[in-house]
């Protein structure tokens, strides 16, 4: 495909930087991209194509960071919030977690299902739009929660709730490039610390991706929940 640029979220995928979409409809700003897409960001409908394609979904090594803090926990209740095929809610299960994983892509929630069932492990899985209002997770509920490679800031207060006393949160997001700006899949430079003010930072990085799957710059935290003792 000529005339495209890189897109500017995780995939790496070509879009549009002309004017005239795939099936050749003039469209007005030259930023517009392909179905599936709006601003630079690929919508759900986009991730389901992807994974039904085969394009997303064989990844499988965990990322790096589940890895460090899974080996500093011991095992709980997990869930991995935007999971994809599941890499490290997989990864998590086989340490012993008891894992939710969420996604709002149906292929990919199957193949966590077709993946977890080949290893024998047992994961909960479930399809959602983390977006929609009337997305919950149980308060209280969970040990380790994992927001990986997925922004969405207002997810962060419904995480927060559902973490368990002592519990943890692990997130990672992508951050603008060199001479990009942040928008509503790029964190700002140090944005994400700030939805964890008066937490514990167990780890934070802002740099080059230090996952494999993922070649763009990322910010990375994990924070715990500072709990007073009971006087
Ligand atoms: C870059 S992938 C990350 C997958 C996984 N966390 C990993 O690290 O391999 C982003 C995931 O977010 C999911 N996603 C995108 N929008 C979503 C939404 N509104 N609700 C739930 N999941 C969504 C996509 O289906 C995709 O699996």
């Amino acid at each position: 495909m000529s005339g495209g640029v890189a897109c500017d979220h995780c995939c790496g995928s070509l879009m549009m930087s002309t004017n005239i979409n795939r099936v050749g409809y003039w469209i007005p700003e030259p930023t517009r991209c392909f179905r599936g897409w709006h601003d630079g960001a690929m919508d759900i409908a986009g991730w389901e194509e992807k994974y039904r394609s085969g394009d997303r979904g064989s990844e499988d090594a965990p990322t790096i960071l589940v890895v460090e803090i899974a080996e500093k926990l011991a095992p709980g209740t997990a869930i991995d919030l935007a999971c994809g095929a599941g890499r490290n809610a997989l990864y998590l299960a086989e340490q012993g977690w008891a894992v939710t994983a969420v996604d709002a892509s149906e292929k990919a929630i199957e193949l966590v299902q077709l993946r977890s069932a080949a290893r024998g492990l047992e994961v909960h899985t479930k399809v959602a739009d983390l977006t929609a209002p009337d997305f919950t997770i149980l308060p209280g509920a969970f040990d380790l929660i994992l927001i990986a490679y997925y922004l969405q800031r207002d997810l962060f207060a419904k995480a927060k709730a559902a973490l368990r006393p002592d519990g943890v949160i692990v997130a990672i997001a992508h951050t603008p490039e060199l001479g990009e700006k942040w928008n509503e899949k790029r964190a700002r430079p140090g944005e994400l610390r700030e939805f964890f003010d008066n937490w514990e930072l167990l780890w934070e990085y802002e740099g080059p991706s230090r996952d494999s799957a993922h070649h763009r710059p990322v910010a990375e935290i994990v924070a715990r929940r500072v709990v007073c003792p009971a006087l």
